[in-house]
């Protein structure tokens, strides 16, 4: 089992002042920054692209977790990795040429991740998951930030960890995202996920540091 890893999404964080918001998760123990690209039309929200997580890549020492919801992701894969990323993820459903998104952000020396929508079937990426550094399985539908985490996705992690297992990839992150609180983050950690993003339950949080020691307490083996 990989070490769990807690990953604030800077979705959730006061984006006046993004710099001090990724110092103070850091401060108060996040494993990885994530951030949420959203452009208007794979999700019906609009966030920031590569020039805004330039400006935020100082303030940081953290790997940053690149979550790309939007169509034709390839587009934008180089102007991300030279901003920094250190994983870049890309929706199986918003990508034709998947094999090809991966092997580009690859190219481009950063780990790639493939994302999978509530009711997308983990069979999608059965291909793929052999090539890929991390999957992330959404446990909302994307788009917005403190939605309810959906209990049947825990079906799919069960999946991925009996597929991890037979495949021997060990070394495969296994990512959820979306309604991870103290109270479902023992839920996903015990069907097999490492990477748990949480938005609302840290940057919502006056205390951002006793938050993430909250969820990091509520999966301690
Ligand atoms: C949802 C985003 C998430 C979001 C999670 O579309 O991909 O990363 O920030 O927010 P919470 O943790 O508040 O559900
Ligand atoms: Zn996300």
């Amino acid at each position: 089992m990989n070490n769990i890893y807690i990953a604030p999404s800077i979705l959730s964080a006061d984006f006046a002042k993004l710099g001090e918001e990724v110092a103070e998760v850091e401060r108060g123990g996040a494993d990885w920054i994530h951030v949420d690209v959203m452009d208007g039309h794979f999700v019906p929200n609009l966030t920031f692209g590569p020039l805004v997580m330039g400006a935020i890549a100082p303030h940081t020492k953290l790997p940053l977790d690149v979550h790309l919801m939007m169509e034709n992701p390839e587009q934008y894969v180089p102007a991300f990795a030279k901003a920094g990323a250190h994983v870049i993820t890309v929706h199986a459903e918003a990508c034709v040429h998947l094999h090809r998104v991966i092997h580009l952000i690859k190219e481009h020396g950063v780990k790639a991740g493939v994302a999978i929508n509530p009711a997308t079937p983990l069979s999608v990426v059965r291909e793929i998951v052999e090539d890929v550094d991390l999957v992330l399985i959404m446990t909302v539908n994307p788009g917005f930030g403190g939605q309810a985490f959906i209990p049947a996705t825990l079906r799919k992690l069960r999946e991925l960890k009996q597929w991890k297992q037979e495949l021997g990839l060990e070394q495969l992150r296994v990512e959820v995202d979306g309604g991870i609180t103290a109270a479902t983050a023992p839920l996903v950690v015990e069907a097999g996920a490492d990477v748990l993003v949480a938005g609302n339950a840290v940057f919502g949080q006056a205390d951002r540091k006793q938050a993430i020691a909250d969820i990091r307490d509520s999966v301690r083996l």
